[in-house]
């Protein structure tokens, strides 16, 4: 077997202590694409620190699935562990082995039956805001609609601590996720600088977990944990082997957690799955038809229900295909052992990144890969690709846990927006993708439009 420094080749461009930093920072989503070309395992140098990319989806299946015993989840999650806690997506193994077990059924897709009902009301809040005429700032709005969405999921608005947090988190995450991925790629000693940066992100983050506690406090004072809420079951939940329940500061960081995977996330998609279905005017056509058929038109009284789902079958391949082109920006794993991947050891410690995004425009598994075509994801052409291409939600033992309540939300939201609205670009204002966990739409504005029965 080689060792790492004979066969892993070296990205080009790398400057004398730099190393990559200069065409990161110029344009990341390209460069992490663009390394596909030196090879399947390549590394990258963040100033002097190496960085092990790697660029197909049978390697990054090798090191979140089958090589996954020597992989822990790395520097840009223990970077955001002080700011989060140990939260399922930052949490180190140990603890999450027992945390997942205790919360994968809160996630399961009968439970999420259970919260379809607030989706869909929150869905036709949505569509009822988007006034005829007017133009909107997409990210925005699909932003504010998915946190006060995923906080109706997570526990009762409708009490006093449960309102005052709606409102604290509606008005501080978004600070808070300004700052978020910036900060596990700067050097540690400057998280403690007073610069306006720190001083935002921490105080968002104090304000939002101080009012995380109360609701908290409130649920147990409560004492009532039958609502089908994430809170009330999170109270609820206990260790099939010990009986433990969670404590306080293990709930907060689930909740704090939840919110920072699943805000952002689907504010992107769903602002991005407007974009795209508004600028291929074939697809939109066939997804009104579809939502037409299987909802009813814009006189139609009728909600969405959980029901209608499966029958939305091109609406999710249109999510599918948004996803695809528009996917997670970089995960990252830390070996815990000397590992042999790609036809290399690489020794312990080394930080590995897996740019999703990257992997899924990849021109040997999707033809032509950078054209919104949904129709990728018609049955009989999805069984064409490989089983290890679709890793919209990763893949392994740490796979979104959110992923069946992701789609549930975006198929339901725009089966529920598209039945009475369109959504119309706005004419030279193509946007803009900006690096953050999900490439964001900057300055997608969008003119709404009544549509008529
Ligand atoms: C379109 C929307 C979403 C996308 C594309 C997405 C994507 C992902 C990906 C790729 C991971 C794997 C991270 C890794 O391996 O390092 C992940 C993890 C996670 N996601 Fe999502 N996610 C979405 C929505 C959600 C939602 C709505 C929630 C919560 C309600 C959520 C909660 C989580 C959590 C808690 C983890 C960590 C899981 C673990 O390590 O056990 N996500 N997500």
């Amino acid at each position: 077997m080689k060792t790492v420094s004979q066969s892993v080749p070296r990205a080009p461009g790398a400057l004398p202590l730099l190393g990559h930093l200069w065409p990161l920072w110029r344009d990341p989503l390209a460069f992490v694409t663009g390394l596909r070309a030196t090879g399947e395992l390549v590394r990258v140098d963040i100033g002097t620190m190496p960085i092990y990319f790697v660029t197909s989806a049978e390697l990054a299946n090798d090191v979140m699935v089958r090589r996954a015993r020597s992989f822990e989840k790395g520097r840009l999650y223990d970077r955001m562990r002080p700011a989060l806690g140990s939260g399922l997506a930052t949490a180190p193994t140990e603890v999450h082995r027992r945390h997942r077990r205790l919360m994968q059924p809160m996630f399961h897709h009968a439970k999420v039956a259970q919260y379809a009902e607030t989706l869909t009301e929150h869905a036709q809040g949505l569509a009822d805001s988007l006034e005829p005429g007017r133009t909107v700032p997409l990210l925005e709005v699909t932003t504010e609609y998915s946190i006060g969405t995923l906080m109706a999921t997570m526990f009762s608005i409708s009490t006093d601590a449960g309102r005052h947090a709606a409102e604290v988190v509606q008005r501080r995450m978004p600070v808070m996720f300004k700052y978020m991925l910036l900060r596990p790629l700067m050097p540690k000693l400057l998280d403690r600088l007073p610069i306006p940066a720190n001083r935002a992100f921490d105080a968002a983050n104090a304000e939002i977990s101080a009012v995380v506690y109360e609701v908290i406090s409130a649920a147990r004072a409560q004492g009532d944990h039958d609502e089908p809420n994430l809170l009330s079951m999170l109270l609820a939940a206990r260790d099939a082997d010990t009986g433990e329940a969670l404590t306080d500061e293990e709930v907060h960081n689930e909740l704090m957690t939840l919110f920072v995977a699943g805000v952002d996330t689907v504010a992107a998609i769903l602002s991005w799955a407007f974009h795209e279905i508004a600028t291929h005017p074939e697809v939109e056509e066939r997804l009104l038809e579809e939502i037409d058929t299987v909802v009813g038109g814009p006189s139609s009284a009728r909600a969405v229900s959980f029901e209608d789902i499966p029958k939305l079958e091109y609406t999710r391949q249109v999510i599918d295909e948004t996803m695809r082109l528009h996917a997670v920006t970089m995960l990252m794993r830390r070996t815990v052992e000397p590992v042999e991947i790609g036809g290399a050891t690489v020794p312990a410690g080394a930080e590995f990144g897996i740019s999703l995004y990257g992997i899924h425009r990849d021109p040997g598994v999707f033809e032509d890969p950078t054209r919104f075509d949904p129709d990728r994801w018609l049955p009989e052409r999805r069984r064409d690709l490989p089983r290890e291409a679709y890793l919209l939600f990763g893949a392994g033992a740490r796979k979104c846990i959110g992923d069946t309540v992701a789609l549930t939300q975006l198929v339901i939201t725009l089966a529920t927006v598209l039945r009475t609205r369109r959504l119309r670009p706005v004419p030279g204002k193509a946007p803009a993708e900006a690096v953050s966990a999900m490439p964001q739409p900057v300055g997608l504005s969008m003119t709404v439009e009544a549509r008529s029965s």
